[in-house]
This record gives C-alpha cells, sequence and structure tokens, in this order.
C-alpha cells in the first residue's frame, strides 16, 4: 500500500487533500516520496516561519527532547516562562496563557472575556462575518461563515456577527451586554483581506468607552508574517487581548493568548486550563523562532520580500486578467482571480509550487518568513506557468 493508499483508508475523511507523501524539506523546498521539489509558499498554511529542516530550530528541539518533553502545568519549567517573558515584555501585554493550536488560543479569550465581563453583566460577543476563528464549538461559533456550522446547531449563544470593516453596523451591535468585540486584523482563511487602520482605530475606542474587551486573532497574521512581531504593530492599534498559534513555533504545536492585567486577572487557578500547554518542547521550539523573527535584519527581510511578492503579483496582473487584485500585507499575500482557484492550486503543485486557496476566489501566499526575492521570482514563473 502507498502512503496516500493506507491513509484513505484509516484515516478520517475530513481533507480533501491533494495526491502527494511529503517526506522530508530543506529550507523553501518540501520533497515528496519520488524525491520530487516543491516550492513551498504554502509554509504548512503559515505555520513554518523558519522553512523546512532548519538546523537551529532542529537542534533546540533536540536538546530540549533529550532534557525534558512535558511535565503538566503542575509545575513550572524555564523555556514556557522564558516564552512568557518575551512575550509580554516586547507588547503591551501583562500575562500569557500557552496551549497547542489557534482555536484553542481563540477559546481560551472568549473564556477570559466572558469571566471578565460576568462581574459586569456582560457575555455577548461580537464577531465577524466572514472571519475565521477555528474548528472547536466556540471558535466555529465565533466563525462568521455558514459553510463551516452547516449540521453542528445548536452553536454557542452569545455570539453576534456583523459585516468586517463596517464601523456602524459595530456601533449598534455593541451594547451593555457585550463583553468583547473578536476579529482578525487581516481575515485569513475569508480571503487575505486587511482590516483599515482607521477602522481598528474606531473600534478601539469604541471598546475603551464601553469597557468592552478586543481581542484579535493573530492566528494567521501574528508573529512576523505581516513584517512585524505582532500584526497590530503593523496596524498601530493594539488590542486587550491577543490569540497567537499557527507560526510561533515553527512546527511544533503550540497556540497562545496574551491579555492586559485587567483582563488576566479574571482567570483564577482552575477557571482554564490545557494538559500539553506551553510544554518545555514546544516553548523551546517558541522561544527559538521568536529569538529568530527578533534578530537583526529578520523582519526587515519579510517586509521587503512581501512588497516584492505584492509588486511581483501586480505586475503579473497586468500581463494576465486571470489576476484581478492583489492584497494583503507583509508575507500573506493573495491574488484575487477570476478563474476557479481550486484547479489552479491544483496545476502550481503539478509544476512544483505549493499555493492554496482563501475564500471563494483567492490564491494565498504565506511562504516560510525566510523567503527572499529569488524565491518570489520562481514562485511567480511557476504560478503563471500554472495560469497558462
Ligand atoms: C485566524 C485564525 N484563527 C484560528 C485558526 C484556527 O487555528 P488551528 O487550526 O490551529 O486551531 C486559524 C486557522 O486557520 C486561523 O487562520
Amino acid at each position: 500500500m502507498t502512503t496516500i493508499e493506507k491513509g484513505e483508508q484509516y484515516v478520517m475523511n475530513t481533507y480533501k487533500r491533494f495526491p502527494v507523501a511529503f517526506e522530508r524539506g530543506e529550507g523553501m523546498y518540501l520533497y515528496d516520496e519520488s524525491g520530487k521539489a516543491y516550492l513551498d509558499f504554502c509554509g504548512g498554511i503559515a505555520v513554518n516561519s523558519l522553512g523546512a529542516g532548519d538546523r537551529g530550530l532542529v537542534g533546540v528541539v533536540a536538546a530540549q527532547s533529550w532534557r525534558l518533553i512535558h511535565t503538566s502545568n503542575l509545575y513550572w519549567t524555564k523555556p514556557m516562562a522564558d516564552l512568557a517573558e518575551t512575550l509580554v515584555t516586547r507588547s503591551s501585554f501583562d500575562k500569557a496563557f500557552f496551549c497547542n493550536s489557534g482555536a484553542e488560543a481563540v477559546e481560551a479569550a472568549m473564556k477570559l472575556a466572558r469571566k471578565y465581563g460576568a462581574d459586569h453583566g456582560r457575555f455577548k460577543i461580537v464577531a465577524m462575518e466572514n472571519s475565521f476563528h477555528g474548528r472547536t464549538f466556540g471558535a466555529i461559533t465565533a466563525t462568521g461563515q455558514k459553510k463551516y456550522q452547516k449540521g453542528l446547531s445548536p452553536l454557542l449563544p452569545g455570539i453576534v456577527h456583523v459585516p468586517f470593516g463596517d464601523f456602524e453596523a459595530l456601533e449598534s451591535a455593541a451594547d451593555d451586554e457585550t463583553c468583547a468585540i473578536l476579529l482578525e486584523p487581516v481575515q485569513g482563511e475569508g480571503g487575505i483581506i486587511p482590516a483599515e487602520r482607521e477602522y481598528l482605530a474606531s473600534v478601539r475606542r469604541l471598546c475603551d468607552d464601553r469597557g468592552i474587551a478586543l481581542i484579535f486573532d493573530e492566528v494567521q497574521c501574528g508573529v512576523g508574517r505581516l513584517g512585524y512581531l505582532f500584526a497590530h504593530e503593523y496596524f498601530g492599534v493594539a488590542p486587550d487581548m491577543c490569540a497567537l498559534a499557527k507560526g510561533i513555533a515553527g512546527g511544533v504545536p503550540m497556540g497562545a493568548l496574551l491579555a492586559r492585567a485587567k483582563f488576566a486577572a479574571a482567570f483564577a487557578p482552575g477557571d482554564h486550563a490545557s494538559t500539553f500547554g506551553g510544554n518545555p518542547l514546544a516553548a523551546a521550539a517558541a522561544n527559538y523562532v521568536v529569538s529568530r523573527v527578533l534578530a537583526e535584519g529578520f523582519l526587515e527581510n519579510v517586509r521587503e520580500t512581501g512588497a516584492y511578492l505584492a509588486s511581483s503579483l501586480e505586475k503579473l496582473s497586468r500581463r494576465n486578467p486571470a489576476v484581478l487584485a492583489v492584497r494583503g500585507a507583509g508575507l500573506m499575500r493573495g491574488a484575487v482571480m477570476s478563474v476557479p482557484t481550486g484547479p489552479l492550486v491544483g496545476k502550481c503543485l503539478e509544476r512544483g509550487l505549493l499555493t492554496l486557496g482563501a475564500g471563494a476566489d483567492v490564491v494565498r501566499f504565506v511562504p516560510p518568513l525566510i523567503a527572499g526575492k529569488p524565491d518570489v521570482d520562481k514562485a511567480m514563473e511557476l504560478f503563471e506557468n500554472a495560469l497558462g
């Protein structure tokens, strides 16, 4: 049996997978079982911040594995304490909670907001249409796309949706019972749609005026992806809580919720937990990834390569009418297409380029943050070739 046949027989049918099985990777390239190389502009869906097989990350994971992989959160470990220190001292937040995924980080944020709100008679969470927050029941309820919620009713009560970017709609939905407003500064799965800076600034003022917690879901756009450690630094608007995951540990599963002291204080021992959350292995990996992201020149490269990717896509759109528009920031870019994106992503794969769809009509480019201009040139060549 091949890997694909075995997977199809024994693995639950929740993904529409491409007919390829990967064996190894090096930098910007992955190699399938036959040895064919693929230029990676998917990055494990915005996860592999340092690409594949980064020597430093592999060394840290190996060394930490020999020392200690897991202890539970009944005890302290240095990698977790160090990670919390770095994230807090580099931001406007005061406390961190660690978990294993984006959905779990969003759950933690919603629970913390409700806990805080409970003392003030507030429970309602206003989220955005076209958003994506993950697959657990809370996160899927907050997700403003009906297609992900089909067959799951009844969903979590007390979550409402307003159009993303419509401040008046938000203003009228956010009432005395609202404990939190939840949004992605750049909608990822929804189609790479960045918020307007002025909109986010207005949302910030609204939250301050009405005593509402502002939660940013930076699971996809955070940890360097926009050319800043945090996505909200790109927008110049600081939330009260920030959910992180995906790229934070370079592929080792990890999520985090950062919160300002006033909100973080709503959690007491026993209120929330996660067995694996912030375990020494994942935290050591995250410490290494964050140190690399903060190292001199790293974020400059993201900004420069990201701008180059955007201008290359724009140039392509002038040559090829199938590319209607280009959206995004940093190394999170989307090409809005006039042709179906599913088959196009498949054609890219056949030619040795990994991309993925976002929303109904967008091809998404979220490569490892180590991508350089020659990688962009090669990706554009393969993409244009796939467009035909
Ligand atoms: C913005 C955002 N939030 C949350 C999630 C869920 O993350 P996970 O799949 O790690 O649970 C995702 C995943 O794509 C995401 O893009």
